[in-house]
């Protein structure tokens, strides 16, 4: 379809991204995981609440914001997390963060809201012009879908992975409800299939699905879903190994190579892509426009995901070894150069003129 050709698309937005700052730093942080998102072709991404200790309070969320807003290398904003012990903190950082992370469901960290009680706490004091996420697998989703009808507001699906809940989420819209969804690449390109062949790094929540489940999504990708969201969650090789495996998987940098590679294979148009993981999510969480903002990628050419390439702290991926068609080449933020690509390595420009060092150059 494509054949060897550069184009430029406007900078990529990942709604769900682990920093794992505080508390992970030996995972991920800003500089690692900021320089990853620019090498992924991202200059917006939004931070998840899930870190040691979580951003449920106004103190711990504001020094979180701040570390980001002095290291990070590409735009970065946090979620506040719903912790029933801290609901009375919630209208105080609905003033402040971009939005409000709830967790229904078992996954990695403490962060969890199961009681209906605390949910309704939750959806009656988060302000109405400012998203709730959430983390809702299966009934957990019907749960959330209820909520935001009877609290007549908007309500994003975080990381959906079955053709139930895609159906149900269709209904939904059918309905004039205001609900969003993302699904990941790893759930539009793995199966449960795969898992026997990748252990515990194919080990994530929600965890990889049937085929069926995978084909629900690609015949969705155009109408039901809203964004590409990758929910980068690094863990090192070493955690990975140990038993039990914290569930979760990189994603910043393989994103938009695995996009760009299904628009060569005319699985989705290049305007679709740029809908699913710039426009719309840029919009659904109300971010401002970044001028003079841009990527240069390559499309067309072959080449394998390689660990050793990776910017990510963690080294891995779970697309390690697979073939692509999509690279970025360059990234300009606000019109100065935030990345680029050469034969020898990569680079990193100037940023904000934050930079002193190279982010986490034992892997370049
Ligand atoms: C995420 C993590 O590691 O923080 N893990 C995962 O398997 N997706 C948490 C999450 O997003 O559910
Ligand atoms: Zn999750
Ligand atoms: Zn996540
Ligand atoms: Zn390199």
């Amino acid at each position: 379809m494509v054949n060897n050709a550069k184009k430029r698309l406007p900078g990529l937005v990942d709604v769900h991204v682990h920093l794992r700052v505080p508390g992970g730093e030996h995972k991920e942080d800003i500089r690692s995981g900021t320089a990853a998102a620019l090498a992924g072709g991202f200059t917006s991404i939004l931070a998840m609440p899930n870190t040691s200790p979580p951003l449920v309070t106004l103190p711990d969320y504001r020094a979180a914001q701040q570390l980001a807003d002095s290291q990070a290398l590409c735009d970065v904003r946090h979620f506040a997390g719903a912790s029933a012990d801290h609901l009375d903190a919630l209208p105080r950082l609905g003033q402040e963060a971009v939005g409000l992370k709830i967790y229904m469901d078992q996954t990695y960290g403490p962060l969890r809201t199961a009681s209906l009680v605390a949910l309704m706490s939750c959806f009656r004091q988060w302000p109405r012009e400012k998203p709730i996420a959430v983390h809702a697998e299966g009934l957990s989703i019907a749960v959330v879908i209820g909520l935001a009808a009877a609290y007549g507001r908007s309500v994003h699906l975080c990381h959906v992975s079955r053709r139930d809940e895609i159906r149900l989420i269709a209904q939904a819209k059918q309905q004039g409800l205001a609900v969003t969804c993302e699904v990941t690449p790893h759930h539009l390109f793995l199966t449960e299939g795969d898992v026997e062949r990748l252990g515990s790094l194919g080990d994530m929540r929600p965890r990889l699905a049937t085929r069926d489940d995978v084909n629900a999504l690609w015949a969705h990708l155009d109408t039901v879903i809203d964004c590409i969201a990758t929910d980068h969650a690094p863990h090192t090789l070493g955690e990975k190994q140990s038993d039990p495996p914290p569930p979760g998987v990189p994603g910043l940098e393989t994103a938009l190579p695995l996009m760009l590679t299904a628009v060569v294979e005319g699985r989705l148009t290049m305007d679709r892509l740029v809908a699913l993981m710039a426009t719309q999510p840029r919009r659904i969480f109300g971010l401002p426009e970044q001028p003079d903002t841009w990527v240069e990628v390559e499309v067309g050419t072959p080449y394998l995901i390689e660990n050793g390439e990776l910017y990510t702290k963690c080294g891995w991926s779970p697309f390690s070894g697979m073939q692509v068609r999509g690279r970025v080449e360059t990234v300009w933020l606000r019109g100065r150069s935030a990345f680029e690509r050469d034969g020898a390595g990569h680079r990193y420009g100037d940023v904000h003129q934050r930079r002193s060092t190279p982010p986490n150059e034992s892997v370049v």
